[in-house]
């Protein structure tokens, strides 16, 4: 049996495309928000479970279309997976084909880390290549560049990345890596990669963001031997084989920050937990630059403050440990509504200010040349329809509408349920007057298609 064939289709159902948010701005929030499980860490987490011969638990994993997609794209190379509630349970004992499905794996960038996987345990990978989306071209090149340095031979052909390990041993080779920039997901496929090669990887200029160390941690616990995650040089002592794990999730850095910036922008206070802090230093940084008040109250719980007034700042996103380009449209909703000219550089992606139109609609003031905007704060803003065309991007339009004078509609939820887990709803229970009309809730919108308690075999 197709195991894909047996699971209803993971594309995001056609009612999130015609399902809109209603919010009627103007009202602050109130209350304590539970964070989830890190989309980012998620996602490369259950490619990595390909890893192990055996059972993979993981806990705290957030409900989200991506998660569902990744779940279809595991089913449909023979791995063995059910959900119950936040746990995942996968066996990947099994692959039965090499070969990820072209349908799923164009839907999400996310899936192609897993060729370093299954190259790894297979020698053998067909991986579509994942495509452009709204933000950017989105090359692989550093992924494959790194494979091919640890002696995989690699062709792309008709949008497939044919990927294999020459020689009767079809094991991959430690190799010395350098990547011309230190991007996060040819970290992520390269250090799994590694795990399971002859010999020792190093990865230098390697992405440092909590997510790839989430990852190492979660290798490492199945017996792997990676030392350096988080660092810029990251070594990897191969082994022959990966033992079973239980391993729970870290909360999710850009929904903490997306709620402190609804806070901030509706003069709100709030309280937030489960955190990690210090995965959050340069955002919590730029609040209090702000002027927006952050306490840390505990070691897993922020709590954001009602602010007198907005301050204008600038922002250049970096990789980690510099501002991160998944706040960057959050803050700039929060931005139009400070005192004084802000300067956001968009330095990570080249077309990730699409946003800025969107919010002008709702009667803020941006002007945008090549990747810089140039935010001058107003004293309102007022509600409009408008469309999201990306994951943060509808972020930052739920967050401006928040603040809006008046009624905000927004379209393209399809976007926001990718990697927001019921976003609407935790609004919702904070006194945001928002709603979701036509098609389905988001938690609906997002029901578990790997049926619990019922394991979908090979
Ligand atoms: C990850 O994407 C995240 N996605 C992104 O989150 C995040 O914005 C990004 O890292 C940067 O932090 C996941 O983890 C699933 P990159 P990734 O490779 O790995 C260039 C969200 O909203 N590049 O670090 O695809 C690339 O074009 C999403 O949650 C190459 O040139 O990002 C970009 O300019 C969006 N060649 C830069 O590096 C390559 O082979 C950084 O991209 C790979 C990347």
């Amino acid at each position: 049996m197709n195991p894909s064939s047996s699971l209803p289709d993971a594309k995001t159902s056609p009612e999130a495309d015609s399902s809109v948010l209603q919010i009627w701005g103007g009202h602050p929030l109130q209350g304590h928000v539970n964070i989830s499980g890190a989309k980012n860490s998620a996602l490369v987490i259950m490619a990595g479970a390909l890893l192990c011969s055996g059972d993979c638990r993981i806990r705290n994993v957030p409900l989200l279309a991506d998660v569902e997609r990744m779940a279809q794209v595991l089913l449909a190379l023979g791995v063995r997976l059910t959900r119950q509630s936040d746990i995942l349970d996968i066996n990947a004992s099994e692959i039965t084909t090499s070969k990820a499905p072209y349908e799923l794996v164009t839907q999400l960038r996310a899936s192609f880390f897993a060729i370093g996987a299954i190259l790894a345990r297979l020698g053998v990978a067909q991986m579509p290549l994942p495509g452009g989306c709204a933000i950017g071209a989105r090359p692989v090149d550093l992924h494959v560049r790194g494979l091919q340095a640890m002696g995989a031979e690699v062709q792309i052909e008709h949008g497939i990345c044919n990927a294999y390990v020459p020689g009767s041993s079809n094991r991959l080779k430690g190799a010395k890596i350098y990547l011309d920039t230190p991007s996060v997901g040819a970290t992520e496929t390269l250090m799994m990669a590694a795990t399971l090669a002859d010999g020792e990887t190093m990865i230098e200029n390697a992405a440092r963001e909590p997510e790839v160390v989430d990852l190492a941690n979660f290798c490492n616990a199945m017996g792997a031997k990676i030392q350096g995650a988080g660092t810029s040089t990251i070594t990897v002592v191969g082994v022959p084989k990966l033992h079973s794990v239980e391993y729970s999730i870290i909360p999710d850095r850009i929904e903490t920050g997306t709620f402190l910036v609804a806070g901030a922008i509706t003069r709100s206070e709030l309280t937030l937990s489960p955190v990690c802090p210090d995965h959050l230093i340069p955002v919590i940084a730029k609040l209090r630059d702000i002027g927006v008040p952050i306490i840390e109250e505990g070691p897993d719980c922020l709590r954001v403050r009602k602010s007198a007034t907005l301050r204008a700042t600038d922002i250049e996103t970096l990789p980690h440990p510099g501002f991160p380009t998944d706040m960057q449209a959050p803050f700039m909703a929060l931005l139009t509504l400070a005192e004084g000219d802000s300067l956001i550089n968009e330095s990570v992606f080249e077309n990730r200010l699409r946003h800025a139109s969107e919010l002008n609609r709702l009667g803020a003031d941006i002007r945008v040349k090549g990747n810089t905007a140039f935010v001058r704060g107003v004293p309102m803003l007022s509600g409009a329809p408008v469309l999201g065309t990306d994951l943060r991007a509808s972020a930052a339009l739920v967050i401006a509408g928040l603040a809006a004078e008046g009624q905000t509609t927004i379209q393209g939820l399809n976007h926001l349920d990718r990697g927001y887990d019921r976003l609407d709803l935790k609004l919702q229970q904070l006194g945001a007057r928002i709603s979701r009309l036509g098609g389905v809730s988001a938690d609906a919108q997002v029901t578990n298609s790997i049926h619990p308690s019922t394991s979908v075999t090979t």
